[in-house]
């Protein structure tokens, strides 16, 4: 593909990886020529800007999967093959039950016999919902499924499906990993869109709706994007996300009132405040009328926020909410609220913060305010239970926050796969209203009436070649639209799909690949973090060893070990009380040492190096043992990776294992530093006599 590209400070045309929507050539003659029969005339009944795209990208797609562009027509009397429209005409071939099952973005891919002959129809409930069809369709083709007797009813899981950007207008990226932002540069905003329409098609195709593409730490710069001095640049962008069903949304400083509007407070009921951020609404939509709304950092990490003037999160919240009202817009008010410190006593554990901060809120937010809550009570670390937030506040919005970008996880040099993560976050039982109560049927709005919910994703997004600075990295950004969009589908099915998609079919590929992706999370896990415990991480950047390094330990270690054990106690009984914010029976699981899960034990509890997990393996041998053989398992991935040489274009190829063998290297410093750690503190060596450096 010969794109534009955004290179240091200048823009330049360049070319960059198309991703998931290579649509290779089909070399099956006999399986494109039954493809073309359903693709040779395409009829568009209706027109809208999203309809265009639907179209335009049914036409590239099918000319180069299947080497002949459609004979494109807006009437029927053209004896179609394929049908692409949300408006009355195809309703009529439908049952009507099936048309009122479909949501807002929901659409129909139905074989409709009509007089001897047959077409596809490909019918949205809305143009939205038209363009995600189109995709799937062409999914099937890439994926080499028959598209006889089809008859596919699909509805989002999740309305909002959200992609997050941490981008600084200086066009750096907060915890970025693939090169500078795609959107800003120097202060402003680029002038070329080319591969920002590009991106709004790789989300739309993974069924993204929704992107904030400003970082939640919003300086005295970024301000200015609620500022007519910006506005009509957001605006360009808002229009190019806008062909492809997605709404813009842009993160705001709680204080912009003082930093950009010369007042000398943002106390939320102060009438100067709220009257100045209605004004600011009424810009922001005289520029973008489908405006999405504001995401909120507040009383966090130096961010200012309604605490300050005694005010709590509700008041400020809401103070938004009713100037973004008028238009249709929502509050996405961030729950990753903490004080920097440590826990001492039982006040001060970090991993209560959002339960006791949002909790005695509940019922005080108004219904345009979501609550967006991560996926963990702590930070996106490697391994940590669901946020106990989750549930717990039924007359409350509340959406899921996941980390696509790999901070605490590689950070794109090593391979980690996240959706097996977002699986069990999603799958984990609340029992918040009895059994049943997932995460995925919460933030699915299902269990409690709330009128927003949905997941959102930090980007792991930049102008790399390849946008992600790990190509195989590109499967968490594809992955987490696919779980937004059906939080039902396994984490096979999506790996698999992915390297379809992106690497072709041939079987070795296919199941090297899939299978690599899938043990990855587990393997990082393995030579990082054992049982739970997180933070080990180098200060600052959070890539690489150091095991009492986290730089917001005020109080000493996160993982509390000592000469005689390990693990920070959140019992009731004992420790921080942490293990009391959940449900029963999920409080008693974590309470009690026989029942908490072996990978979440030091999370919860303080244990001697010689306790005996569920395995039978010791704490102490566990650490050893993982740390060993996470190496070994990095070793393999490289194994099986020259394997596929000659099977992957060479340039992937290169760059993989040039990625693998970084991987390697900081495995095998994992292991060193926290065996040697260990062993030291421990003084217990290795049962089975292995050199620890
Ligand atoms: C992490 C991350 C920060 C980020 C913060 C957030 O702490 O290190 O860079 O700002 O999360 O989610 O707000």
């Amino acid at each position: 593909m010969d794109f534009r590209r955004v290179e240091g400070d200048r823009e330049t045309i360049g070319d960059y990886d198309p991703c998931w929507l290579r649509y290779e050539r089909i070399e099956d003659e006999a399986l494109a020529e039954q493809y073309r029969k359903w693709c040779g005339n395409l009829t568009v009944l209706g027109s809208s800007p999203i309809l265009e795209s639907a179209r335009d990208e049914l036409t590239a797609g099918i000319s180069s999967l299947l080497g002949v562009a459609p004979a494109l027509s807006r009437d029927l009397r053209d004896f179609p093959s394929l049908v692409l429209t949300a408006s009355a005409e195809g309703r009529g071939w439908v049952d009507r039950r099936v048309w009122e099952g479909l949501d807002e973005e929901g659409y129909l891919l139905k074989t409709v016999e009509r007089g001897g002959d047959a077409f596809l129809l490909l019918l949205g409930k809305t143009d939205r919902g038209a363009l995600y069809g189109a995709f799937h369709l062409l999914r099937l083709m890439q994926t080499r499924r028959p598209l006889h007797s089809l008859e596919i009813v699909e509805n989002p899981g999740n309305r909002l499906r959200m992609i997050n950007h941490w981008d600084n207008l200086d066009g750096s990226v907060e915890r970025g990993y693939a090169g500078k932002s795609l959107f800003f540069r120097k202060g402003r905003i680029v002038r070329r869109l080319d591969r920002i329409r590009d991106y709004a098609r790789l989300l739309a195709s993974a069924g993204i709706n929704a992107i904030s593409i400003n970082n939640v730490n919003v300086g005295p710069d970024e301000c200015r994007l609620i500022t007519g001095s910006l506005l009509p640049d957001v605006a360009r962008l808002a229009d190019v996300f806008r062909a492809y069903g997605i709404r813009m949304f842009l993160s705001v400083n709680f204080a912009s009132p003082m930093w950009i509007g010369g007042l000398s407070t943002a106390d939320p009921l102060d009438p100067e405040v709220r009257r100045w951020w209605r004004e600011r609404a009424e810009e922001i939509y005289r520029h973008i009328p489908d405006f999405g709304g504001f995401v909120v950092k507040a009383d966090s990490e130096h961010q200012p926020g309604p605490l300050t003037y005694n005010r709590d999160h509700a008041e400020g919240a809401n103070m938004l909410a009713e100037a973004l009202r008028p238009h249709g817009g929502l509050v996405v008010w961030r729950c990753f609220v903490y004080n920097f410190q440590d826990w001492r006593d039982r006040s001060t554990d970090r991993a209560r913060a959002a339960y006791d901060h949002f909790k005695p809120l509940d019922g005080r937010f108004v219904d345009n305010v979501v609550l967006q809550v991560k996926n963990g009570p702590m930070d996106f670390q490697v391994r940590e239970p669901v946020s106990p937030l989750f549930g717990a506040m039924e007359r409350t919005n509340q959406m899921l926050e996941l980390q696509i970008t790999q901070e605490y996880t590689g950070q794109q040099k090593d391979l980690c796969f996240l959706v097996p993560q977002w699986k069990e976050v999603l799958d984990f039982d609340t029992h918040a209203a009895g059994k049943g109560s997932t995460v995925k049927a919460i933030v699915g709005g299902k269990v409690f009436p709330c009128r927003h919910s949905g997941m959102a994703g930090v980007s792991n997004v930049g102008d790399d070649r390849n946008w992600t600075g790990h190509t195989l990295a590109q499967a968490n950004l594809y992955g987490f639209g696919r779980l937004a969009w059906n939080p039902d589908l396994s984490a096979e099915e999506i790996a698999e799909e992915w390297v379809r998609l992106t690497f072709g079919h041939d079987s070795r590929v296919v199941e090297t690949l899939r299978d690599m992706l899938l043990e990855s999370w587990r393997v990082y896990e393995l030579y990082t973090a054992p049982l739970g415990v997180g933070w080990m991480v180098k200060p600052g950047h959070h890539y690489g060893p150091d095991v009492d390094g986290y730089e917001y330990s005020y109080w000493g270690t996160y993982h509390y070990a000592d000469h005689r054990g390990i693990g920070v106690d959140r019992t009731m009984k004992t420790g921080t009380g942490f293990t009391g914010q959940y449900f029963s029976p999920n409080r008693e699981r974590f309470e009690s040492l026989e029942t908490c899960p072996d990978e979440l034990l030091l999370f919860f509890h303080h244990v001697p190096y010689t306790h005996r997990l569920k395995s039978g393996e010791t704490v102490i041998q566990h650490i050893y043992n993982t740390h060993f053989e996470g190496v070994e398992r990095v070793e393999d991935f490289i194994r099986r990776w020259t394997r596929l040489k000659g099977k992957i274009d060479a340039e992937r190829y290169e760059h993989v294992l040039s990625k693998l063998r970084e991987q390697l290297e900081n495995a095998r410093e994992w292991r060193d530093v926290i065996n040697a750690y260990f062993f030291r503190k421990s003084g217990i060596p290795d049962e089975k006599g292995r050199k620890i450096y």
